[in-house]
């Protein structure tokens, strides 16, 4: 049975997320690009597996020289994608199996073949000749860094038609917009309405710390980008109902925190520091990368939310991380130089852990119960792999590998024809990993992360719950309680929980368990964790996926032993 769309403000602390790149997803119409109705057609296969939210990568009018965040039009679907009816139809029927939908918004900058630009270049007095940073001089705002160091020299870039340099912040192709100017921002909430209109569920901000450049400064989380983002909430807030604002916002824990202002800012920031690091815990076999840089990210409020994410469409970023860090992260995780793009790697999740199923079963258990709401990448759901040989992030955006005919089930246009050639290697070809295979497969990671995703589901402690991190003597066991401060209602809720079975976790009620505990084991060999859990003592552990019972709380540590990469997440409760 489909869910239903709840009328809901908070649905996205409770959802699991899901990133489409239309482009690599499914192609409808054959002609080897992947399209909005090929989401469309794809949905029965997302509903199915259980997400709650699409975040559709940018489907906009663009010259795609930077997969679609070079805008050319801000209100039109490119052709390619389809038409405004396609999109229509892929939000209605999305909301009809209870899923929503979000799109990038790239508030930034345009593409420099945008005819705002290409008026604004024109003259200095022309209309919309203050739409984009215009200077004669290459060298104001020099603190500011480069972001895609590896291709651009500088953040200004000379034009020779008004002879002036202009500001940009990521390709010299995307010329950054000029916020100081009151229509910019006055166009962009219409956009923002636009879309709304149609029923979009929300917006993934797209670079959004850099919207503003003052001189003696890095021109970062500028004041005026928290106004503006204020404003942009107060409009949402007075005219559309259930909406979400998902920060994209490449910063230190402290500079994020910002972006949830008093609740009156995003409601979603991404957890840009915790990423590379559990990555990082992994290869050590330590808690200590993830403890450290939680313990260093302050509370946000109450009814904002952490989108928390292994991979994406991007490379991944090691922006957060000391100099000592990175070349850490580079030396284990790149070791061939044509996988290190602008300030990362440019890998997809299986070929980062080695193809290993229990590192994966590791990893995304530990994404699905800290806090925040999880977002998975099209394709990691079956383990997909990468091909590094291709330019710039397109090693990670091959076509989604349906089944194992031709071009993997995505298009059936001719292999040349298609806009990236999927892989066909032994180990990560579409003839070995596919979704229909592994819907077949009751062992294959994608069944197991189905499973994932309706425990997850079905305990809304993982969602809105507190946490509390628990010491173990042992660095390679990583513990934690989520749970909620009030009991609700609980012998009612175990009395519906006695009656599940094994095989049929579905049947659980939403608000049950108001304590889980989640222990993780780092190492690649068992280990053995003792844990103070006497606060609890006479409780019982009920372990979540088998709803199997473990022994009962006493004074004494509570001893565990985790298989190589073990994990378990369990309900305490008084009520058995
Ligand atoms: C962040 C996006 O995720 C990335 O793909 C893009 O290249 C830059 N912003 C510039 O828009």
């Amino acid at each position: 049975m489909p869910k239903e769309l709840k009328d809901d403000p908070l649905w996205y602390k409770k959802a699991v997320f899901y990133e489409v790149f239309p482009r690599g997803f499914y192609d409808s119409n054959n002609d080897g690009f992947g399209d909005l109705k090929g989401v469309t057609e794809k949905l029965e296969f997302l509903s199915w597996l259980g997400i709650d939210c699409i975040w559709l990568l940018p489907f906009y009018a663009s010259p795609m020289k930077d997969g679609g965040y070079d805008i050319s039009d801000f209100e039109n679907v490119d052709p390619s994608y389809g038409t405004f009816e396609d999109l229509i139809e892929l939000i209605d029927k999305a909301h009809s199996m209870g899923i929503r939908v979000i799109s990038d918004l790239v508030v930034n900058h345009s593409s420099d073949q945008h005819p705002w630009f290409l008026e604004s270049r024109s003259s200095r007095d022309n209309p919309k000749a203050d739409w984009y940073v215009w200077s004669d001089d290459d060298s104001l705002y020099s603190n500011a860094r480069i972001i895609f160091t590896d291709v651009e020299n500088s953040n200004w870039a000379w034009d020779q038609v008004r002879q002036q340099y202009y500001w940009h912040r990521f390709y010299s192709h995307q010329p950054d917009l000029n916020y100081d100017n009151p229509e910019v921002q006055e166009v962009m909430l219409n956009v923002v309405k636009r879309w709304l209109d149609l029923g979009l569920d929300g917006f993934r901000l797209d670079a959004v710390s850099y919207l503003f450049q003052r001189n003696n400064t890095n021109c970062e989380n500028l004041p005026e980008t928290h106004e503006f983002l204020k404003l942009l909430r107060k409009e949402i807030d007075s005219r559309y109902p259930n909406r979400v604002l998902l920060a994209e916002v490449n910063q230190w824990p402290t500079d994020l925190v910002d972006y949830f202002g008093e609740d009156d800012e995003c409601h979603m920031c991404f957890q840009f520091p915790l990423m590379p690091r559990m990555f990082m815990a992994v290869r050590r076999e330590q808690r200590l990368p993830i403890t450290e840089i939680l313990s260093l990210t302050p509370n946000i409020p109450e009814n904002c939310q952490w989108g928390l994410f292994l991979r994406n469409h991007d490379e991944l970023t090691l922006e957060q991380v000391s100099d000592e860090e990175r070349d850490y992260m580079f030396s284990e995780y790149a070791k061939d130089n044509r996988m290190k793009r602008h300030m990362g790697i440019a890998r997809r999740f299986a070929p980062l852990v080695d193809n290993s199923r229990s590192i994966a079963e590791l990893l995304h258990s530990m994404l699905f119960s800290l806090p925040g709401s999880p977002i998975l990448y099209y394709g990691d759901e079956i383990m997909m792999g990468d091909n590094t040989y291709l330019k710039d992030r397109d090693s990670v955006r091959t076509p989604m590998q349906w089944t194992p005919d031709r071009n993997g089930g995505f298009s059936l246009a001719n292999f040349e024809q298609l806009y990236l050639p999927p892989l066909m290697d032994p180990v990560y070809g579409y003839q070995s990993v596919n979704v229909e295979s592994q819907f077949k497969n009751p062992g294959s990671f994608l069944q197991w992360i189905k499973k994932l995703i309706t425990v997850r589901s079905n305990y809304q402690v993982f969602g809105s719950g507190k946490f509390e991190i628990l010491h173990d003597d042992n660095p390679s066991i990583f513990a934690f309680l989520r749970y909620f401060e009030e009991q609700i209602g609980a012998s009612e809720l175990i009395e519906e929980n006695t009656v599940v079975e094994v095989d049929n976790i579905e049947i659980i009620d939403q608000t049950s368990a108001n304590k889980v505990l989640c222990i993780y084991n780092l190492s690649r060999f068992a280990q053995p964790a003792e844990l103070d859990l006497s606060k609890y003592k006479g409780a019982k552990l009920v372990e979540l996926s088998g709803r199997v019972l473990f022994p009962q709380i006493t004074e004494s540590p509570y001893r565990f032993t985790l298989g190589p990469h073990g994990y378990y997440w369990f309900e305490i409760t008084d009520q058995i």
